[in-house]
C-alpha cells in the first residue's frame, strides 16, 4: 500500500500538471505562481487519505483534493491583501509580486478553478460533495469576516474559537469529510473524520498564531509579528489583555512603530508566558482530534496511523 510520501508526491505532480488556459496569461500567471510556491499540502493529503481509509482509492479523491488545495491557495492570495502581508512561503505574496488588483482577480479565477476540479468527483457523490464544498467556503469567509472585524474591537476567547473554527477548521474538517464521502464512508465515520479535521484545524491555527510571534521568519516563510501589528485577536493577545491589568492596552494605544510594537507586545507575552499556554491549548485540541478519530470505523484501519502522525507533525511544526 502506498505510503504518505508517495501520496504527497502524487499530489505535487498532479498539482504541477493542472492545465491552465493559454489565453489571458496575465490572469493565470499568478495562479501558477501561487501553486508553485510550495506549502505543506495538508488539505489534499487529508482528503486522499480519508478516502483511502474509508475504502476508496487515491485516484477517486485526487481531483477533489486538488480542488481543495486550489481553494486554500485562493484564500491565501486574498488573505495576504487583507492582512497587508507581502511575504508568503518565503517569497513575495501574489499581491506583492503582481499588485492587489491582479491578486483579487487571479484569486477569483482560483475559486472557479477550484469548483471545476471539485465537479470532477465520481458521479454518485458529486452533488453531496459540491454541497459540502460550498457550505465550507461560506464558513471560511464568515471566519475571515470575524477576523477582520476583530482587528477593530476586542473579542472574547469564545469568539476567538468561533472565528478559527470557521476560517481554518472548516476547510481541514471538510477535506476529511469529502475524502470520506468519496471513499464510501457511512455518515457516522464521515462525521467523526470531520470532527478530527476540525480539532486538528483549531490546534493548527493556535500554532500558526504562536509561530507568527515566536517562529523563525526564514523557516516559517511569513513575516514575524504581523498579527501583533494588525492587532489580530489571537488567543495570546486576548489572554494577555485579560491578565496584564491595562498594560497591553497602554502599549497598543501608544501608536508605536511596527518593530517597537512587536518588541513590546512580545516581551509582555513572554512575561505572562502566554506563548507556552497557547501551545498547551493547541495540545488539548490535538487530544480531541485523536478522540474523534477513535469514533471512526475505518475500512482500512492501518491508515489510522497516518492521522495520528499528522497530529504529531502539526503539533511541532515550524512552518
Ligand atoms: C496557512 O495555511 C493558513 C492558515 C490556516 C494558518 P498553511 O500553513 O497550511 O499554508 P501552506 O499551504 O502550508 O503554505
Ligand atoms: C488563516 O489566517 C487564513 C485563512 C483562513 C485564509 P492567517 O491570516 O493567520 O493565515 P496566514 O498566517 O496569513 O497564513
Ligand atoms: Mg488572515
Ligand atoms: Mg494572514
Ligand atoms: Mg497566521
Amino acid at each position: 500500500m502506498a505510503d504518505t510520501k508517495e501520496i504527497s508526491e502524487m499530489i505535487e505532480r498532479r498539482l504541477a500538471s493542472i492545465e491552465l488556459p493559454e489565453r489571458a496569461r496575465g490572469l493565470y500567471e499568478p495562479v501558477r505562481y501561487a501553486l508553485e510556491g510550495g506549502g505543506k499540502r495538508l488539505r489534499p493529503l487529508l482528503a486522499v487519505q480519508a478516502c483511502r481509509a474509508c475504502g476508496g482509492s487515491a485516484d477517486d479523491a485526487v481531483d477533489a483534493a486538488l480542488g481543495l488545495e486550489m481553494f486554500h491557495n485562493f484564500t491565501l492570495v486574498h488573505d495576504d491583501i487583507m492582512d497587508n502581508s507581502d511575504t508568503r512561503r518565503g517569497r513575495p505574496s501574489v499581491a506583492a509580486r503582481f499588485g492587489n488588483n491582479q491578486a483579487i482577480l487571479s484569486g477569483d479565477a482560483m475559486l472557479t478553478l477550484a469548483s471545476q476540479l471539485m465537479e470532477r468527483v465520481p458521479e454518485g457523490v458529486a452533488r453531496a460533495v459540491m454541497s459540502e464544498f460550498n457550505d465550507m467556503a461560506l464558513r471560511v469567509y464568515e471566519g475571515q469576516q470575524l477576523d477582520t472585524e476583530f482587528e477593530h474591537r476586542n473579542a472574547t476567547i469564545d469568539e476567538y474559537f468561533e472565528m478559527i473554527r470557521l476560517k481554518t477548521g472548516a476547510l481541514l474538517a471538510s477535506a476529511c469529510r469529502i475524502g470520506a464521502m468519496i471513499g464510501g464512508a457511512d455518515k457516522a465515520t464521515a462525521d467523526a473524520l470531520y470532527e478530527y479535521g476540525m480539532e486538528l484545524g483549531i490546534a493548527f491555527q493556535l500554532r500558526d498564531d504562536w509561530l507568527d510571534t515566536f517562529g523563525d521568519a526564514a523557516t516559517f516563510g511569513k513575516p514575524i509579528g504581523g498579527d501583533i501589528v494588525n492587532e489580530k485577536k489571537t488567543w495570546m493577545l486576548i489572554t494577555a489583555r485579560r491578565e496584564s491589568h491595562g498594560e497591553l492596552d497602554a502599549i497598543l494605544d501608544e501608536d508605536l512603530e511596527p518593530a517597537e510594537k512587536i518588541r513590546q507586545v512580545t516581551r509582555l507575552y513572554e512575561r505572562l508566558r502566554v506563548g507556552d499556554r497557547c501551545d498547551a491549548a493547541a495540545a488539548e485540541h490535538h487530544a480531541l482530534a485523536i478522540a474523534a478519530l477513535d469514533k471512526a470505523q475505518l475500512a482500512e484501519p492501518q491508515l489510522r496511523e497516518f492521522f495520528i502522525e499528522t497530529v504529531d507533525r502539526m503539533a511541532s511544526r515550524k512552518l
